[in-house]
């Protein structure tokens, strides 16, 4: 029998279709037929893993585009993709109080991507689409210029038009809800994603059968959800690289100043603490340790020696970088460079805490003077800037933003945030699997990713659904298309 063919919309670096890859039953699995995507470098990426012929490169909405992916594509028998959703996430800019921002937001052809997706499922009709986006999408209110759309929200016109094209979009009642309904929100951690990574999933078909539900691996009774520990635990140390540039800038350095003594002695400590056990860093330790003892005796001029002592620093952790050959990826195994008073504060942080607790005297546990002196940013906003995770937990989810900054993804224990590496292993991507691009670039393509393994789940529900239907696992050749 013939594999499933899959095509993948807005594929990104592949973590849709690496989990429908990796789906199996009796047998049977998926091949990507081709994946559409316009960012150069998750193309690269898709390249590397597939194949210049299975990659299509280009717009959704240039029509060239869609020519070739319906000539390529005609016959796949299931549909994946989740239009970016920069604009109906709930972390993003969607909820700026700014009515200026929010009125861009309202003419962000992103938005309307979606309807370039189901043009291509109208036209190739296979006979299963799964549509992802963001939980936001269920109370985004649409923004069409069609009077009678207004106000409904997003996830339901998305439902009707594929109801228009003859799709049932229907989720059977759940024991756990009791409820009917039209999509689905699958946390990822219940399918051995060590992360916490709600979305919004719609399984829908033209074959007449029930839409399956992916079967839960992990949490509230099963398996234990995987935690960080379990993802990244057994990784090799790594250092931050420290911007050594406009110091005397950064905000809130008089505090490190007024403190200056014990910001050098804990992150003194805090380096020595991550790399102790690892030999390749022993003539860097003794440099740095000397070094740290001199600079705590300087009287003047701290800024500057400082610039220099970061300088030297960075070289020197260079140096040692370049030893590493104990990775496959080891160049995404290295820490992006942060500046000196955020690594004090990753440092005081407390695992599975986060600045809106540190700030704030009424939470006991978590409060410190000197971290709420050195937290930067407004406080009346944006409180959860900074987030330490914790080893025994899945991890926060993993965002696209980390490409900015990655301050709500501290690593539990090493004064710096998440490696690339460390990014794809939290989101299931295989231990082997490369990104192509720059650090930001992996970051983008891993934080936008459908975890694999959840993926893997869903393909794997439909792969049991046509096996309990006894429906010829051959659609495209047994189903009329139009
Ligand atoms: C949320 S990500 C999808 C991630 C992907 N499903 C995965 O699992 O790796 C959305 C992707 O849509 C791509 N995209 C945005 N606008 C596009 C367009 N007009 N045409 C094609 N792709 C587009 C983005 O570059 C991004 O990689």
């Amino acid at each position: 029998m013939d594999n499933l063919k899959v095509l993948d919309l807005f594929a990104g670096g592949g973590g849709f279709s690496t989990g429908f890859l990796a789906a199996k039953h009796s047998n049977i699995n998926y091949e990507l037929a081709g994946a559409l995507e316009v960012d150069p470098d998750a193309c690269l990426t898709l390249i590397s893993h597939h194949g210049e012929d299975k990659v299509i490169d280009g717009d959704i909405t240039d029509p060239i585009k869609k020519e070739e992916v319906i000539k390529r594509c005609s016959n796949v028998d299931v549909i994946i993709g989740g239009p970016p959703c920069q604009t109906f996430s709930l972390a993003g800019p969607a909820r700026s109080g700014k009515k200026e921002i929010r009125e861009k937001l309202r003419e962000d052809p992103r938005n309307m991507l979606y309807s370039h997706f189901f043009d291509l499922v109208g036209k190739i009709k296979p006979s299963f689409v799964v549509f992802e986006n963001v939980e936001g999408m269920a109370s985004k209110k649409a923004e069409s210029t069609d009077l009678s759309n207004k106000q409904r929200a997003v996830i339901d016109l998305v439902c009707e038009d594929l109801k228009d094209l003859g799709y049932n979009t229907e989720v059977t009642p759940t024991v756990e809800t009791g409820l009917a309904a039209e999509y689905q929100v699958l946390n990822s951690a219940d399918y051995g994603v060590p992360q916490y990574r709600r979305r919004i999933i719609i399984i829908a078909n033209r074959i007449g059968i029930a839409n399956p539900i992916p079967e839960k691996t992990h949490g509230d009774g099963r398996r234990p959800h995987l935690t960080v520990k379990d993802a990244i635990g057994h990784l090799p140390v790594r250092l931050p690289k420290i911007n050594p540039h406009g110091i005397p800038h950064l905000k809130n350095m008089n505090v490190i100043l007024d403190n200056y003594k014990k910001s050098l002695k804990l992150f003194k400590d805090a380096i020595n603490e991550t790399v102790k056990e690892d030999p390749a860093f022993n003539s860097f330790l003794k440099w740095f340790n000397r070094e740290c003892r001199r600079l705590s005796t300087v009287k003047e001029n701290h800024f500057d020696e400082l610039k220099k002592f970061f300088l030297i620093y960075n070289m020197k952790l260079e140096e040692v970088e370049q030893t590493f050959i104990d990775l496959p990826s080891s160049t995404s195994h290295t820490s992006r460079m942060h500046n000196f008073r955020d690594i004090i504060i990753f440092i005081l942080t407390k695992p599975g805490s986060n600045s809106a607790r540190f700030i704030n005297k009424n939470r006991k546990e978590d409060y410190s003077k000197l971290l709420s002196d050195l937290y930067p940013y407004a406080r009346d906003k944006h409180k959860d800037t900074y987030v330490k995770h914790s080893w025994d937990k899945p991890s926060y989810t993993i965002l696209a933003h980390m490409e900015k900054d990655g301050l709500k993804f501290i690593h539990p224990e090493q004064p710096r945030t998440y490696t690339p590496y460390e990014a794809s292993l939290i989101q299931s991507f295989p231990g082997d699997f490369t990104f192509s691009g720059g650090r930001n670039a992996q970051y983008r393509q891993i934080g936008n990713a459908v975890p694999p393994k959840m993926a893997e789940a869903i393909g794997n529900s439909i792969l049991n659904a046509l096996h309990e239907n006894n429906t010829d696992l051959l659609i495209n050749e047994t189903y009329e298309r139009v």
